[in-house]
């Protein structure tokens, strides 16, 4: 469970409980505000001219809050939002079918967009620049295509990895947000409120001590509250306060900047075995026993943000912070190969 909790992968017993924490309008939405400023520009000067939205690609690691960002977009349009992700349209068809049954002002909602196929993906070119599709009538020499116009909708994509999007795909998008990490304060107000709803009390240093170790994300701080909640329960009658969560959070083995288990195995790994670095993101997989694609997109994020971690052409390698947290002297050999990088 705990690795469940840290790394923000979903689960359906999970999904009630976010459902009921998500907030549904722009006001409500905490922190973001580059995106927030632009979108409710944007949002107003269509309501105004009675048209669609523009498409518009949300990116950044797990459990920032695309998903709820997406559903706020079509709310505050006035619209309804369709939800579907890139592994589930296996079929240029499929697609087809979606985007047929659209109606005017739709907000079409396709999470981990990266992942769709090649062909789906070509049945989305003509859909967001031409609002139209091809649909092939018959089969060999007198097969034909025909095009079929689409209402007005508004894309919204989500994805992990901005990179990996092909660059059609990418340039048809006439909005680009990059979600980044909360702050805690941030944190600190998502957690309040939703402490609220959930009824719970907490103090406030027991809340900024949660928000201060939920990695910079919303999904954990949610998860977490929840979990020091229990532990309030059963050992502190009822009320969340600075101990509290600190024994609670300890007891999930999160340190106090929010570092778990698999975020320091692998900063073991890179110091205890190559030295702090560089090593390459397969072999740190291999060591560790995690996925690449997890590392990379779920751990990696926070550590780079701390300064913990850096990327260079040879490799990922461990800073003098990172070091110094984990409480091991750098060897010097180290810090040269590091001096020589940053040269
Ligand atoms: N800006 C925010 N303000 C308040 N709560 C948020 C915010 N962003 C995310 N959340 C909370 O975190 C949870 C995960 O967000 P979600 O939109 O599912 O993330 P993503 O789709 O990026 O993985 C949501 O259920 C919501 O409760
Ligand atoms: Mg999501």
């Amino acid at each position: 469970m705990e690795d469940r909790l840290m790394t923000g992968s979903y689960t359906p017993e999970d999904s009630a409980v976010e459902q009921s924490l998500r907030p549904h309008t722009l006001r409500d939405y905490v922190g973001q505000q580059a995106v927030k400023d632009s979108l409710s520009i944007y949002i107003q000067a269509a309501l105004t001219r009675h048209d669609a939205l523009d498409h518009m690609l949300l990116y950044g690691p797990p459990g920032l809050g695309k998903t709820t960002l997406a559903c706020i977009v079509a709310a505050e349009m006035g619209q309804n939002i369709r939800v579907t992700s890139g592994p589930a349209i296996e079929r240029p068809g499929d697609l087809a079918s979606i985007l047929s049954n659209l109606n005017a002002g739709d907000v079409l909602f396709i999470d981990e967009i990266h992942r769709l196929s090649r062909q789906v993906e070509e049945v989305l070119y003509p859909a967001m620049e031409d609002y139209a599709i091809d649909i092939m009538i018959g089969k060999g020499p007198t097969a034909r295509s025909i095009r079929v116009d689409l209402p007005r909708f508004t894309l919204v994509g989500a994805t992990t990895r901005a990179g990996q999007l092909s660059a059609p795909l990418r340039d048809r998008f006439g909005m680009l947000f990059r979600l980044e990490m909360y702050k805690p304060e941030e944190l600190a107000a998502i957690i309040s409120r939703s402490a609220g709803i959930l009824g719970v009390q907490a103090e406030e240093e027991g809340i900024l001590e949660i928000a201060r170790r939920s990695r910079g994300t919303p999904r954990i701080a949610n998860r977490m509250l929840k979990r020091v909640r229990d532990f309030a329960q059963v050992k502190a009658g009822g009320v969340i306060t600075r101990q509290v969560a600190d024994e609670a959070l300890s007891l999930l083995e999160v340190d106090q900047l929010g570092l778990d288990k698999v975020d320091r195995s692998v900063l073991c790994c890179m110091m205890d075995k190559f030295g702090g670095g560089p090593v390459g993101l397969d072999t740190l997989a291999a060591t560790t026993g995690e996925d690449a694609v997890t590392i990379e997109d779920v751990y990696e994020p926070y550590l780079m943000q701390l300064g913990f971690i850096m990327r260079t052409p040879r490799g990922r390698v461990c800073t003098p912070a990172a070091w110094a947290h984990m409480g091991r002297t750098m060897p010097s050999s180290a810090s040269s190969d590091q001096m020589r990088m940053e040269i």
